[in-house]
């Protein structure tokens, strides 16, 4: 797999056993241009058992991911994800031979709410979908931009339902270094990812992350590395390995969202690493967690005011930051550790509180290290 990123630091290193999950993260991107590919029914069951495995480990709604294969229904989605204005960016699909398609859908009044409750689910369990099919070898592309009644009615969904997203999965094109829309946007936009100085934090938002060396402690990822194998990992109540070194886990999972996808790559995120034992409890507390935390991060994001918002009325903070999260608690899984989750439930106003947001931030999800 060819890595897409630049790492942090060499994370690969830091651990005795094989440390998988690294290669699928940073193999992930968005591709935009497909070849025709063969795909047997084999193929479309095991994807349609992750797309379930995903939903229920989310917590999300079994409708939420609905998986397009038949060739009718994938040539239709693409002629009419383009009507009107907001699909235009995306006239790339045209010319794709993609397999299909995952369609993402909630209640229009889930969406279209203050705070979203079921959308962060789907959205997660969405990027957990897309990172099996990085595994498996196969292109994605998370696409916002798309006329929503259009994709709705294709596949006959009622007024009540909204689109939040579609991604297209197919055998990817290798790059090629032409002036091709895939290959620029890929130079220009998609590559590039902000330090972790930018983005994370330790305790409270008034303390940036400073990247420095990790004392190297005897470390062994797990030996579930694979995807699906990370998410029944998760869905088991257990402990955490306590052997896996709290520095390394909060650094690689602020990584694990860093190089997360973000609509139109605007990365409008930030993420608070917690340890402190006061802090965890008030968190745990917030969030309606049951067990000790020795751990925590909290996403927070800016309900949407860009430009991204104003043309496709989506709220991205409600997608972007449910994929860093579904990114984070995979790589925490990945090291052994125990994690929950939580995104719905929250006392918000409490969370953003403990860490100490600032105005306009609001938090989105917290992802807690159980004992
Ligand atoms: C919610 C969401 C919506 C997106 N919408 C589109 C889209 O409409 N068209 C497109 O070409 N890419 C879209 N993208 C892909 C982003 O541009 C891409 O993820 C970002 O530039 C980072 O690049 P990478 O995925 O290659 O790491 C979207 C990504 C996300 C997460």
């Amino acid at each position: 797999m060819e890595q897409t990123k630049t790492a942090t630091r060499d994370y690969l290193s830091y651990s005795e056993t094989p440390w998988k999950l690294w290669e699928v993260l940073y193999a992930r991107r968005s591709h935009r241009k497909y070849l025709p590919g063969e795909y047997d029914q084999a193929f479309f069951a095991s994807l349609g058992e992750v797309v379930s495995l995903a939903l229920s480990t989310r917590g999300a709604a079994e409708g939420g991911i609905t998986v397009v294969s038949d060739t009718g229904r994938v040539e239709r989605i693409k002629k009419r994800i383009h009507k009107g204005t907001q699909g235009k960016i995306n006239l790339w699909l045209n010319r794709s031979p993609v397999a299909g398609f995952l369609v993402l859908a909630v209640p229009r009044a889930d969406a279209k709410g203050d705070r979203p409750r079921e959308l962060p689910l789907v959205a997660m369990a969405a990027e957990d979908v897309v990172l099996w099919l990085t595994e498996a070898g196969l292109g994605t592309c998370w696409v916002g931009g798309l006329n929503q009644r259009e994709v709705g009615e294709t596949l006959g969904f009622g007024r009540e339902t909204y689109v939040a997203a579609v991604i297209p999965f197919g055998k990817p094109k290798p790059r090629v270094r032409a002036a091709d829309m895939d290959h620029l946007l890929y130079l220009q936009i998609s590559r590039k990812r902000k330090p972790l100085e930018a983005i994370a934090y330790l305790e409270t938002m008034d303390n940036p992350y400073s990247v420095r060396e990790l004392a190297r402690e005897p470390f062994s990822a797990s030996e579930t590395q694979d995807v699906a194998g990370l998410l029944r990992e998760m869905g088991k109540k257990r402990q955490s390995d306590p052997g896996v070194p709290l520095d390394l886990a909060l650094d690689a999972c602020f990584e694990a969202a860093r190089i997360a996808p973000s609509a139109g790559n605007t990365q409008q995120w930030h993420f608070i690493g917690v340890r402190r034992e006061g802090t965890l409890r008030e968190l745990a507390l917030a969030c309606g967690a049951a067990g000790d935390w020795r751990a925590a991060v909290v996403g927070a994001a800016e309900p949407d005011r860009s430009y991204l918002y104003e043309m496709l009325e989506k709220p991205f903070w409600m997608i972007d930051l449910p994929i860093a999260l579904s990114q984070m608690s995979l790589m925490a899984a990945s090291m052994g550790l125990a994690v929950e989750v939580c995104v719905s439930d929250i006392d918000e106003a409490a969370a953003n509180a403990v860490v100490a947001l600032r105005p306009p931030l609001r938090t989105v999800g917290v992802v807690g290290v159980r004992s």
